[in-house]
């Protein structure tokens, strides 16, 4: 009797965690408005039951209706819609001067566009809560901080708060193709395109503009950088019309990138010269139909001069001929004009030593200051160079103190993993917008150049790359949207702390479970020095394949080649000597108080030590190590702190839903095993670079791995892996024009558990099948069918199985049995073996 109750109540404690972990794709992010439990609910039971709305617009209309929606969720309570004020408590919404009379104040302050105020007020026995703004969308905003606070059941009952955005500009980008591909998207085909159209159906895009408002972006340019000019067709124009009829309600203005070269190239004219008067005669015409069309139309986005796009340099003009030529075009509709100084030459002559891609935004922009227009806003990637792991501030930002910019932020993770890998960048994004430049002397940090405060600007601000996707959860990583939040977070505030993101992000996407925020937030806030790590130590940049996926390890790929992302590493030493004595002159770019700290070898920062000099890989770091040194222990420390992630995760087994646990454990699993892949890689190059071992023995020795070339091979042959440090022994093996092949070899250790991980190469042009015998027992099989950035067995495919549990005893043959598909022929790079721990 007592087991059947026990296990009655075993049956109904399990249906009851399931019922409250019902399954979830991610799609609502941090919008999911999980019912509150008993005594939160209590907290909220004063709440008004009505919603009134002064005013009368879309983005009124959907604040009243989130706001419904929220509570609906959260509070399982359904408020009565009142057109007219009522005498009870409600929630009163509008404009500011609509509202005025309800707070009794002689002089009410003063609130920026997009900002709001939220305030209780009694009057009489009612009690109702004012959300009021400028504008409409401020509204908007006004009720999604309100049910975040809900959500996070925070203290609502007196509320008296002003909040305003830091930045006039905060905005998306999106480097979707019109055929619905995404460069550097991670996550799906587009929401917004398909086979050269805008799609027909947009209700992804109307829920990313939910998002998007949720944290106050409010402007989004949907097209890559590197335009197609067919978005200015005139059988186009109807189709970014109906792009911007579904953002509108959310307040999000839409915005395009062009070709420059479009006169030319759809115009038929001969020239796209800026400063040919027919040139600008055609844009004008464009651009008064596209405003005929879309009213708020948010303006253009020009990548011009770079990696090979045209731009004004084919006249000798200069970037202000081109982007001025534009914005005078836009001004009179309210348009703005993005002008990216993403601008440098590609085809550097690598051997000359005083050449620096580094250098080009700052040269090319700077001398330009105060040239622009007013609706000009140059659009600053955050480092020099291109998004990686860990670079200086762009000294640009305090290049152009008479014009306005904006700062280039990477939510998709291009260099950072790519939505594989966990990677959150907000501790790095807060570095870059606390960094005090001098350029105005003590504190003018980045944040401050960016609100306008520093020089004045009233129209800087925050611009990401986003690169959301069709794929349910938008960027893939169950764990990706937290830069997307945080990146809005921080764009409205940057003085939050990336904790206080990360714990907020983390409660409104996964719960509230103490266990479940304590874990999660600290793989969040390790996980950028994390990927640092195993990586790109010591700022010599993400030592990835530059000219491929920029996804796995590629060490040399940055040398020897036009492309400036040069380390420099050769036998002697390595690292960019960028100082103004002896190097390229980069480091005088800031200011004197910045310029003498990067000068001089011993104020340079370790993490950024070798952006700056070319040292003796014995070099002693402040930290006292030296630098081959530090080049081993971090890459080992990472590779160990991502396995421990994996453990963090499995931790959280039923206290996440299943669908995102799962996936997230994927992920996880994948770049532990990916971060290992790195790990050798770099540290195998520099020690056979450098020549210098690693002082804990264990750079090239790895006893518990057996080669797959050292197998016995039926039907698999050897092949050599380019480059050789991307998989062990610089070789694996493939089965090529076999219909199966098998490695196998036998166990030689104590008998005892055993866990197994099979090195396999997983390319996304076929599904290969493995199974693993223990003698003739199948213990495992899996099919290679995950989505790497890789078309052949190196880096950027290598891949882990794990197999634990193992009874193994000495004698037992292992042998794998492979199945190739399409042009994957299967292949493996080794099995390591080693007791369970
Ligand atoms: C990176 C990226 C390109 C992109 C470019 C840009 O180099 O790899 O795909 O076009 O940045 O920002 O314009």
């Amino acid at each position: 009797m007592r087991i059947l109750l026990l296990a009655i109540i075993g049956i109904l404690q399990f249906q009851t965690s399931a019922i409250l972990l019902h399954a979830e794709t991610g799609r609502d992010a941090w919008l999911r408005y999980a019912r509150l439990k008993n005594h939160a609910l209590d907290k909220y039971a004063g709440l008004p039951a009505s919603v009134v709305v002064h005013g009368d617009s879309a983005v009124l209309e959907k604040a009243r209706d989130e706001l419904i929606h929220g509570i609906q969720r959260m509070l399982g309570r359904t408020l009565r819609i009142e057109r007219a004020p009522v005498k009870e408590s409600a929630f009163i919404l509008g404009r500011i001067f609509s509202l005025n009379r309800y707070i009794s104040e002689t002089s009410p302050p003063v609130i920026a566009n997009d900002g709001f105020r939220l305030a209780s007020v009694e009057s009489g026995n009612t009690s109702s809560i004012v959300i009021m703004s400028p504008n409409d969308r401020g509204v908007l905003y006004g009720v999604f901080a309100l049910l975040r606070k809900i959500a996070l059941e925070e203290e609502i009952e007196s509320l008296n708060e002003i909040h305003e955005p830091s930045a006039p500009v905060r905005w998306a980008n999106h480097w979707d193709n019109l055929d619905g591909t995404i460069e550097r998207g991670y996550a799906g085909p587009s929401i917004f395109f398909e086979n050269n159209n805008v799609r027909q159906d947009l209700t992804r895009v109307s829920e990313y503009g939910r998002l998007l408002a949720s944290i106050g972006i409010h402007g989004c340019t949907i097209n890559n950088v590197n335009a197609n000019p067919r978005v200015l067709q005139d059988d186009f124009l109807p189709q970014l019309a109906r792009v911007a009829d579904t953002f509108r309600p959310w307040g999000v203005r839409l915005a395009v990138s062009v070709d420059l070269s479009s006169p030319e190239k759809i115009g038929g004219m001969g020239t796209f010269d800026p400063l040919n008067p027919a040139v600008s005669k055609w844009w004008e015409t464009r651009i008064s139909e596209i405003y005929k069309r879309i009213p708020d139309f948010g303006g253009f986005t020009v990548k011009a001069d770079s990696e090979g796009r045209p731009g004004p340099s084919s006249y000798g003009r200069t970037p202000d001929d081109a982007a001025n030529m534009l914005a005078r075009l836009l001004k009179p509709h309210g348009g703005l004009l993005f002008y990216r100084a993403f601008v440098y030459d590609h085809h550097l002559d690598w051997r000359n030593l005083k050449n620096d891609r580094a250098r080009a935004a700052y040269d090319i922009f700077h001398p330009l200051d105060g040239k622009f227009e007013d609706n000009v806003i140059i659009q600053i990637k955050h480092g020099p160079i291109d998004f990686q792991i860990r670079e200086p501030v762009s000294p640009l930002f305090g290049g152009l103190t008479q014009t306005a910019s904006a700062v280039e932020l990477p939510v998709m993770q291009e260099y950072t993993g790519q939505q594989k890998h966990l990677c959150f960048l907000m501790p790095y994004w807060k570095q870059i917008l606390d960094f005090d430049l001098h350029t105005n002397g003590p504190g003018t940090y980045v944040k401050d150049i960016l609100a306008g405060k520093s020089f004045g600007s009233e129209l800087s601000g925050y611009v990401a790359v986003i690169n959301v996707g069709m794929d349910d959860n938008w960027l893939g990583h169950p764990m990706g949207m937290s830069n997307l939040y945080g990146f809005g977070r921080l764009a409205w505030n940057p003085d939050l702390d990336a904790s206080v993101i990360a714990d907020e992000w983390t409660r409104l996407t996964f719960g509230k479970n103490p266990k479940v925020v304590e874990t999660v937030t600290d793989m969040l806030l390790t996980s950028w020095e994390t990927y640092e790590r195993y990586t790109g130590p010591l700022g010599a940049q993400t030592l990835t394949n530059i000219v491929g996926a920029h996804f796995g390890p590629g060490v040399e790929a940055s040398e020897r080649n036009g492309w400036g992302q040069w380390h420099r590493a050769d036998e002697k030493g390595v690292g960019m000597d960028r100082t103004v004595k002896t190097g390229t002159g980069f480091a005088g770019q800031y200011a004197p108080p910045i310029a003498e700290i990067y000068e001089l070898l011993e104020t340079t920062p370790d993490e950024l030590l070798l952006w700056f000099h070319h040292v003796p890989y014995t070099y002693r770091l402040n930290s006292g190590k030296t630098v081959i040194q530090h080049i081993y222990d971090s890459h080992y420390e990472g590779a160990e702190r991502a396995e421990d992630y994996v453990n963090q995760w499995r931790s959280l087994e039923g206290l996440i839903d299943e669908p995102r646990y799962g996936r997230a454990l994927k992920r996880l699993e994948f770049q532990a095993g990916h971060a290992r892949v790195w790990r050798d890689a770099v540290c195998n190059w520099f020690h056979k670079m450098s020549g210098i071992a690693d002082e804990k023995g264990r750079v090239g020795h790895y006893p518990d791995r057996i080669e797959a070339e050292a197998m016995d091979l039926a039907g698999y042959t050897a092949m050599d892996i380019i480059p050789w440090e991307n998989s062990s022994g610089g070789k694996g093996i493939e089965c090529k024009a076999e219909e199966s092949c098998t490695a196998a070899f036998r166990f030689d250790g104590d008998a005892g558990w055993y866990q197994m991980d099979v090195e396999y190469f997983d390319q996304n042009n076929g599904q290969s099948r493995f199974r693993i015998f223990v003698n003739d027992q199948m213990v495992d099989d899996w099919i290679a069918d995950d989505m790497l950035p890789a078309t052949k067995p190196g880096g950027d495919s290598s891949s882990r199985r794990r197999i634990g549990g193992l009874a193994l005893r000495a004698g037992d043959e292992i042998r794998i049995e492979a199945i190739p598909d399409g042009l994957e022929p299967a292949g493996l790079d080794f099995v390591s073996i080693y007791p369970e721990r």
